[in-house]
C-alpha cells in the first residue's frame, strides 16, 4: 500500500458554510494559508451561490481576491447555476465544482431543482466553464440517501454520472451529504458509477454524521478511489440537511491512510496544529479525533 491518495480540503467551503461562527474574510484567508502550509494542493475555497441561501459564503469573491496565487494550490469554487459559474469564472477559480443532486426532496430545498433539473443545469453551464478553460468537476450530493425521501434507487447516481461525463466533467465526486452510507453501499455505488460513466475520474465525499465516515473512506480506497474530500477539524455540514454534521476530518483521514502506508503529501503535525488553531477561532469544540488523541507512534 504505497499508493498516493489526494485529499481535497473542503473546510473553507463545506466546513465553514454551516458553522455557527462567523469568520471574517481575513480569518478565512488565514485558514487557507495555514492549510496550504500543511501541504494542501487542492481546496474548495468558497462557493458562488445565493447569499440569501448560504450567508456564510457571501464573501467568497473577496476570499478569492485575497488568495496568495504564488502558491501551488488549485482553488475550487462551488457553483450550482449559471450565475454561480459566471461569478466563479470572474473570481479566477482554478476549478469549478458543480453540484448535482440524487434526491428530489433535498434537491428542491437545497437548490430548487430535481435531480434531472440539476443535470440539465450542468449541461447548460458546462460549455461556459469549458470556454473559460477551467477544469470542471461535479459532486453528486445525497448519493447514499436523501433526508426527506430516504434511500436513493440503484441507477440514479450512475445516471447522473453518465450525464456529467457527457457534459465533459473530468471528475465526479460521490457525496454522502447526510452521513448515511455504509462501506458496502460505498462499494456498490462506486461500481455503479464506473459502469455508467467509465471515463470519469472518481472522488468520494463523506460526512461523519453516524460514525461511518472513516470506514467509508477505507472502503472507497480499497475499491481503488484515490481522491478523497475531507475538512480540517471535521467541521461542517449542509444548512439544508437536518442534523447534518461535518465531513470526515482531514487529520483523521491522513492518519488512517498514512498509518496504512499510503502517501497523502500532507504534514500531519501541522494539520493537527491547524485544527487546534481553528477550534480557537471558531470558539467551539471540533469533531476531530487526532486533535484529542495525538499521533501514533509519537
Ligand atoms: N449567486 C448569487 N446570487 C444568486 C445566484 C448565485 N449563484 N443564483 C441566484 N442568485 C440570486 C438571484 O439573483 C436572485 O436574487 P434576487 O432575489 O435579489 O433577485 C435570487 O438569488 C433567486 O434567484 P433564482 O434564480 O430564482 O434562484 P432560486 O431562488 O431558485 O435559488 C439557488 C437557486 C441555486 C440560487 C439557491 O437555491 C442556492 O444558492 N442554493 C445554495 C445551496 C448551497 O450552496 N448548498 C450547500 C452546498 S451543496
Ligand atoms: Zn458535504
Amino acid at each position: 500500500m504505497s499508493r498516493r491518495i489526494d485529499i481535497v480540503e473542503v473546510g473553507p467551503r463545506d466546513g465553514l458554510q454551516n458553522d455557527p461562527s462567523d469568520l471574517t474574510t481575513s480569518q478565512k484567508l488565514e485558514f487557507i494559508e495555514r492549510l496550504t502550509a500543511c501541504g494542501v494542493r487542492r481546496m474548495e475555497s468558497g462557493s458562488f451561490v445565493s447569499p440569501k441561501a448560504v450567508p456564510k459564503m457571501a464573501d467568497s469573491a473577496e476570499v478569492f481576491r485575497g488568495l496568495d496565487r504564488t502558491k501551488p494550490v488549485r482553488h475550487i469554487a462551488l457553483a450550482l447555476n449559471e450565475k454561480g459559474v459566471r461569478r466563479a469564472i470572474d473570481a479566477a477559480a482554478d476549478e469549478i465544482n458543480f453540484v448535482l443532486v440524487a434526491g428530489e426532496g433535498f434537491g428542491r430545498r437545497n437548490q430548487g431543482m430535481t435531480p434531472q433539473e440539476s443535470a440539465e443545469k450542468l449541461m447548460e453551464c458546462a460549455p461556459l466553464v469549458h470556454e473559460a478553460g477551467i477544469p470542471l468537476s461535479a459532486t453528486i450530493s445525497v448519493a447514499f440517501g436523501d433526508p426527506y425521501d430516504g434511500d436513493i434507487a440503484d441507477g440514479v447516481v450512475g445516471g447522473l454520472a453518465a450525464q456529467a461525463q457527457r457534459a465533459g466533467v473530468a471528475e465526479v465526486g460521490i457525496g454522502d451529504t447526510i452521513g448515511v452510507a455504509d462501506p458496502w453501499l460505498v462499494e456498490r455505488r462506486i461500481e455503479e458509477v464506473r459502469m455508467y460513466a467509465p471515463d470519469v475520474y472518481l472522488r468520494v465525499h463523506f460526512h461523519d454524521t453516524r460514525n461511518t465516515g472513516l470506514a467509508n473512506v477505507a472502503a472507497a480506497v480499497k475499491a481503488g478511489v484515490d481522491v478523497v474530500d475531507a475538512s480540517c477539524g471535521g467541521i461542517g455540514g449542509c444548512p439544508f440537511a437536518p442534523a447534518a454534521t461535518g465531513n470526515v476530518a482531514t487529520e483523521d483521514v491522513v492518519y488512517m491512510l498514512e498509518r496504512a502506508g499510503f502517501e497523502t503529501g500532507l504534514d500531519l503535525s501541522k494539520l493537527i496544529e491547524t485544527a487546534n488553531w481553528l477550534e480557537g477561532v471558531l470558539g467551539h469544540p471540533i469533531a476531530s479525533s487526532l486533535t484529542r488523541a495525538g499521533q501514533f507512534p509519537v
